[in-house]
Parts: C-alpha cells; sequence; structure tokens
C-alpha cells in the first residue's frame, strides 16, 4: 500500500487542530512533521510539546522527521509526544547504527533520510534495520521548492537495493511533489509520498488529498 503523509509544514500553525482533523477525515494514512532546529537547516519549526498537543486529535500515523544537527538528544522526547516513526539524517548522526538501535529499541519505526546530494552508500550496512528509508527530493529546510530530477533514478537504485534484502522497508519521497509527478516517484519505487504545499496551498485540501489517493489506487 502507497502511503500518503501530508506534511504539515505548509499548514496554519494558528490552527493545526483543524489542519490534523482535516487530515485524517480525508483519509491520509500518515502524518508528516518536519522538525527543523535552524542549525542543520536554516529553519526553525517546532518542538516535542507542539507534536504532544496535535497527537490528542487524530489516531494516524506519525511520522516525525528530524531536520536537527545531534538527534539523539530528542529522539526520546519525540516519541514521548507520540511519534509512530522516527527519520534521522544519515548526515546528522556521528554513530547512525546506534541511533537507528536507539528509535527501533523504543518500539517504534526508524527511518534513515538522505539529502539530495548524499549517497545511497550511506546505507550500507545499515540498510536492513530500517523500516524506512526517505529521500529528500528537496534540499531540506523549506517547503515549495521545485523537484529534484536526479531523485527518481535514486529512488529506482534504492528499490533495487531493498528488493535484495527481501525486507518489506518503505521508500519515502519528500519535496516537490504534486499531482502532476507523483505517478513518477510512485512508478519509480516510492511507497510513502510526502506533500505539504500541494497539499494545503491547494484550493481545496481535502479533495487534492483525495485526488493522490485515488492515483494510488490506480498504481497498484
Ligand atoms: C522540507 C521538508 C518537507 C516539506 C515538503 O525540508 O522535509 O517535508 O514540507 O514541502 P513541499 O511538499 O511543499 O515540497
Ligand atoms: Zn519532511
Amino acid at each position: 500500500m502507497i502511503k500518503l503523509a501530508p506534511s504539515i509544514l505548509a499548514a496554519d500553525f494558528a490552527n493545526l487542530q483543524k489542519d490534523i482533523e482535516l487530515i485524517d477525515k480525508a483519509g491520509a494514512q500518515w502524518v508528516h512533521i518536519d522538525i527543523m532546529d535552524g542549525h542543520y537547516v536554516p529553519n526553525i519549526t517546532f518542538g516535542p510539546p507542539v507534536v504532544k498537543a496535535i497527537r490528542r486529535h487524530t489516531d494516524r500515523v506519525f511520522d516525525v522527521h528530524l531536520m536537527i544537527e545531534d538527534p539523539d538528544r530528542y529522539i526520546k522526547d519525540f516519541y514521548e509526544a507520540g511519534a509512530d516513526i522516527i527519520t534521522v539524517h544519515a548526515e546528522t548522526c556521528t554513530h547512525l547504527h546506534r541511533t537507528v538501535q536507539y528509535i527501533k529499541s523504543l518500539g517504534i519505526k526508524a527511518g534513515v533520510s538522505l539529502n539530495p546530494a548524499t549517497d545511497l552508500s550511506q546505507l550500507n550496512y545499515v540498510l536492513e534495520d530500517l523500516d524506512m528509508v526517505l529521500i529528500m527530493s528537496v534540499n531540506p529546510g523549506f517547503g515549495g521548492q521545485s523537484f529534484i530530477e536526479s531523485s527518481i533514478s535514486k529512488i529506482e537504485e534504492l528499490d533495487s537495493m531493498i528488493k535484495a534484502t527481501g525486507k518489506d522497508i518503505d521508500i519515502q519521497v519528500d519535496g516537490g511533489i504534486g499531482l502532476d509527478n507523483v505517478g513518477r516517484v510512485i512508478e519509480a519505487g516510492a511507497t510513502s509520498i510526502v506533500a505539504g504545499s500541494a497539499v494545503f496551498n491547494s484550493d481545496d485540501p481535502t479533495e487534492t488529498i483525495k485526488s493522490f489517493l485515488e492515483i494510488f489506487e490506480e498504481s497498484r
């Protein structure tokens, strides 16, 4: 099954409850939560208290994307706030294998994210331990950027690597995805699609979520 993970980075921060409930009612399976620290990426969002506050308004999977330096310091806080999946950037972890095991020891799913210029070889020796790999199809830090085309061949290559393991590992793709290009991303092998501005900057976010889900159905 392909999962839609609307990113609340593009939601109304003054009324997150409304947008969380919209995601839930429209049928998106996951909620993508972008955490930025102003160091690893040049933007700041919010921390565990906000995640905890929105956790009360949906049972959907909380997919927490940490774009922060030294993520080990905060993983437990996001777990306690209600994260179901925690994804860290390979570039931020001094001991990536240890960080992945730490996330899994909490009983939740672990993901590793790679920037557009980061090689898939970063996954060597940890891939089989992962529940998800996040391929960044924009440089992290902001919503509303254009999809980087080289991501397509990277997704295809990762798909082959995962098939070779025989394991069930999600390929999430994040950045610059809309109704116009999502088909190609799925065809390349993505199983989890993040969409921020394509959902929340559209005239009717509920209808946009439903349109994404219809495309997912047709691609099965
Ligand atoms: C960017 C974030 C994305 C962002 C995507 O650093 O990781 O999740 O919300 O936004 P769009 O879909 O607008 O590119
Ligand atoms: Zn993200």
